[in-house]
């Protein structure tokens, strides 16, 4: 019995790789590597001394999909395959919403034919839009103004009307919050291709020496030093997260659709970021405060007590661990896995 990771090659996925193979589960990867390389999944193995079994598939192509179900026999499925930059779904929304939307439909088919009923979703913040209040709990209203964030919104509705249709679904909606950090070995982490979107990835190649300078996007928000506040979590707490939706699972008879915040439960400013990292790596991050980025929500951080009591888990790694790991990993693949 295994648990089928698809996307298992990109940041998450493999974080998660080592946690499940940790926890003693089988697993396999299905990636197309759009987004990632083989390389990532050998750094899995060799922090692990596991050989694991990966599929070159795309989660679109039916054939694909039933191949590796027919020559396997999977418990659960962890699904991270898909597109993720808002700004990108803004100018290409058919390829989000043939990767993320018609991609995971593909991937329910296929599930319901082989009777696998355990599904494990990569959801996000994003869906809370522009919250009124923080702390952000799981039934707050949700809303988008993007592709990404309605591919997230359509695919949580999709699984709430599989279990409607049959009820014996165990299925997890696990909205994360800004997942950053590597594993503490630096052997896998985040390799954006191109100039990073997202702020730790963009401060990390500031302090390797492949960026000049950040741009911090505002600096006049009514916040406790005018930049935006977010709910850093490191990956690896999110990895575990995964594992213990697994484990909850198992424990129980009924089938359920569990919506649930991965976060800490703390924000932190941007610029307080920036601090943590020059602190932990000693490197000084050149930064100039300019425009704010249109669309930036200003405060997002998650009431993080719901995951904690359904599933027992908890975030173990503070900002200062986010920012050594991360920069642990930038420091000794500079180019990420092209080095
Ligand atoms: P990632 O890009 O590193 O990983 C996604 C993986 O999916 C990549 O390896 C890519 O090659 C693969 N993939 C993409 N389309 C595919 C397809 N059609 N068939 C097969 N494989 C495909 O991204 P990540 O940061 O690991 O994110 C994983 C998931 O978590 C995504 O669904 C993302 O939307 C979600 N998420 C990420 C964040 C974040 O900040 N990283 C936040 C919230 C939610
Ligand atoms: C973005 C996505 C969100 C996604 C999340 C994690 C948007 C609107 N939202 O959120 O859907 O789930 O990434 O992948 O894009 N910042 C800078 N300079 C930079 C980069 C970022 O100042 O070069 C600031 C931003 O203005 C923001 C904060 O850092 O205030 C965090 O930005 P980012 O890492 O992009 O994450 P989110 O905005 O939370």
């Amino acid at each position: 019995m295994a648990i089928l990771i698809t996307g298992g090659a990109g940041y998450i996925g493999t974080h998660t790789a080592v946690e499940l193979l940790n926890s003693g589960y089988d697993i396999i990867i299905a990636d197309n590597f759009s987004n990632s390389t083989v390389t990532a999944i050998q750094r899995v193995e060799q922090i692990t001394d596991t050989k694991i079994q990966f599929y070159e598939a795309d989660i679109r192509r039916y054939t694909d999909l039933t191949a590796i179900f027919q020559n396997n026999t999977i418990e659960a499925v962890i699904h991270f395959a898909g597109l993720k930059s808002v700004n990108e779904s803004i100018t290409h929304p058919v390829e989000y919403y043939d990767n993320n939307i018609s991609g995971t439909i593909n991937l329910c088919k296929v599930m319901q034919e082989f009777s696998v009923k355990k599904f494990i979703f990569s959801s996000s913040a994003v869906v809370y839009g522009d919250p009124e209040t923080v702390p952000i709990t799981e039934d707050f209203p949700v809303s988008t103004s993007n592709p990404y964030g309605q591919s997230k919104l359509m695919t949580e509705q999709i699984l709430h009307d599989i279990f409607i249709s049959d009820n014996e679904w165990q299925i997890a909606l696990l909205r994360y919050f800004n997942p950053v950090g590597a594993h503490k070995s630096g052997l896998i982490g985040e390799s954006p291709n191109g100039v990073p979107n997202n702020l730790m990835p963009y401060i990390s190649q500031v302090a390797v020496g492949k960026l000049e300078k950040l741009h911090v996007f505002g600096g006049d928000y009514d916040t406790r030093d005018g930049t935006c506040i977010r709910d850093f979590i490191h990956v690896v707490d999110l990895a575990k997260g995964h594992v213990k939706a697994l484990d909850y699972f198992d424990t129980q008879k009924k089938g359920e659709v569990l919506t649930l915040n991965l976060g800490t439960g703390t924000g932190y400013t941007v610029l307080e970021l920036i601090h943590t990292f020059q602190k932990v790596s000693g490197k000084n991050i050149d930064y100039d405060i300019v425009e704010r980025r249109p669309g930036d929500i200003v405060v997002s951080y998650a009431a993080a007590n719901l995951a904690e009591k359904i599933l027992a888990w908890k975030t173990e790694h503070n900002l200062e661990d986010m920012c050594r790991d991360t920069w642990n990993w930038q420091s000794k693949n500079p180019s990420g896995y092209d080095t």
